[in-house]
């Protein structure tokens, strides 16, 4: 089952580097040695049953991840849960789903005409959570979304990938803390995502991340082809509990802002 779960998460990185050809980078400018290790994987969904946040899990949970955690986005309208593997150096998985009940009616109708597009069978299959966009939508619909959610745009655009892996500080050779990796990342000439600083969360919540700004990369809208904001990289590290054993959560306050580091604008 460990076999299977790499090769997912194989297939996974290999999608993700596609559009995000500077998380390779840093990659390489972390690692001295195997050194770099996923803390968790990040999905973005919308709530309508077809896809729902339930669906991409069915995937994870028959490879024996287990739901670890739920959390609340009320200014987004996004709800999300995170599964762990019992081996735990394989990647925790964030997903979120946005509540499209609660956006526009114009909004509704377009996130339901590209989900409605979907085969069915696609989001059984063995390569869903790597099968990216499998419906059209047009530029103009993408900045109706836009304008009322960056999340429901990019997954308009984007459709079923990792929106982000993430490096875990913890397991670095070269770097104990999250201000170090910030200062290589920024000297190998990457931009950080500064909302709310560029450090979100602290010792006191027992996590500490922080996030590349998106890459951009080229969309086949049915219109025209557009370069819009694609997948990032986040940095994480955590901190025991008073039981010796490392925080494995997620805090909401931090992930909220994390988010925003597909925003066209930093
Ligand atoms: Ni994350």
């Amino acid at each position: 089952m460990t076999t299977q779960v790499t090769q997912l998460f194989n297939h996974i990185w290999q999608q993700y580097l596609e559009v995000t050809p500077s998380a390779d980078k840093v990659h390489q400018l972390l690692d001295s040695g195997n050194d770099v290790i996923n803390d968790h994987v990040a999905y973005r969904t919308f709530n309508i049953e077809k896809v729902n946040l339930e669906k991409l899990a069915a995937h994870l949970i028959k490879l024996g991840y287990k739901e670890c955690g739920e959390y609340h986005f009320e200014a987004k309208k996004l709800y999300a849960k995170h599964f762990e593997h019992a081996d735990s150096t394989q990647p925790k998985v964030f997903i979120s789903e946005l509540l499209v009940e609660e956006f526009s009616p114009e909004v509704q109708a377009i996130i339901h005409k590209l989900v409605d597009q979907l085969p069915t069978e696609a989001v059984t299959a063995d390569n869903f959570l790597y099968s990216g966009k499998q419906w059209d939508v047009s530029f103009e619909d993408y900045k109706t979304l836009l304008a009322e959610s960056e999340y429901a745009a990019w997954m308009a655009a984007w459709g079923y990938r990792a929106n982000h892996f993430t490096v875990s500080i913890n397991h670095l050779e070269n770097h104990e803390t999250i201000e170090s990796v910030n200062e290589a990342v920024k000297a190998g000439g990457f931009a950080l995502n500064s909302v709310g600083g560029e450090i979100k969360g602290d010792k006191a919540v027992k996590l500490e991340q922080s996030s590349t700004m998106a890459d951009k990369a080229p969309v086949a809208f049915s219109d025209k082809t557009v370069e819009i904001p694609s997948c990032f990289y986040e940095f994480a590290k955590r901190y025991p509990l008073a039981n010796g054993e490392l925080y494995t959560g997620f805090v909401a306050a931090s992930a909220d802002k994390i988010f925003e580091s597909t925003n066209a604008a930093a």
